[in-house]
């Protein structure tokens, strides 16, 4: 569903707008979009970013898919369709949080290229706002892994559609961050993306190097 099924709508504009509200956070509100198979780390890794981001004193809001899926999703499964409209949704939640200026991590399997590419095309200001993590475990890993007991259970054929077995996993091809978690410590994956936000000016140096001499 990508078309608006009411006619008649005028876009709203505020007088306070994300400009505004990017200055007094004093960062710029952007997307982190983890994607990888079930078991590669995204939750934890966007967890102990966020906790980063935090100590910063960055504003941040976290989705994640297990959480999102109890909620606002809970009406989708996992067939394409639903896996399209899942992501759907998440990409322009993530606009709305971009909109409030607030730093939003999403943590989704995101099987489909042409749907992470789609929420990258919500982006109001371009490839900017939108930096994607690929979290990259070899299924073996995530499998031997199995911290929900989902792999067992889809290998004995009581889920039907899990990725990596019975359902696709499309890796990106050029994402911004490549974090290899099979053989990359959670803490070093933090380090490589908070490296990245300060290189390219997402967030401050002088904020990451006082936390990291803590
Ligand atoms: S996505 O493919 O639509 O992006 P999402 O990230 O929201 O998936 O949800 C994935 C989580 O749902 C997994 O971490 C796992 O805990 C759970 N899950 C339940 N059934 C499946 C399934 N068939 N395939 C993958 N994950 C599943």
């Amino acid at each position: 569903m990508t078309q608006s099924k009411s006619s008649n709508i005028v876009w709203h504009e505020g007088t306070v707008g994300r400009k505004h509200r990017e200055l007094l956070n004093q960062h710029r509100g952007f997307t982190i979009w983890f994607t990888g198979l079930s078991g590669s780390g995204k939750s934890t890794l966007s967890v102990a970013l966020e906790e980063r981001l935090y100590q910063m004193g960055c504003r941040t809001y976290r989705l994640d898919g297990d959480n999102v899926r109890t909620g606002l999703n809970r009406d989708l499964a996992f067939s394409p369709e639903d896996r399209i409209e899942n992501i759907r949704r998440i990409g322009e939640v993530a606009k709305l949080f971009r909109d409030a200026g607030v730093i939003n991590l999403t943590a989704f399997i995101s099987p489909y290229r042409q749907d992470r590419d789609m929420a990258r095309n919500l982006s109001e200001r371009g490839d900017d706002d939108f930096i994607e993590v690929f979290v990259d475990a070899p299924l073996e890993v995530c499998e031997q892994r199995d911290p929900k007991g989902l792999y067992k259970k889809a290998r004995a054929g009581s889920i039907p559609n899990f990725t990596g077995i019975s359902a696709p996993y499309e890796a990106p091809a050029d994402p911004e961050i490549h974090v290899r978690t099979g053989d990359t410590s959670i803490a070093d994956g933090v380090t490589q993306i908070v490296r990245y936000l300060c290189t390219k000016g997402y967030i401050e140096n002088e904020l990451a190097s006082a936390v990291d001499a803590d």
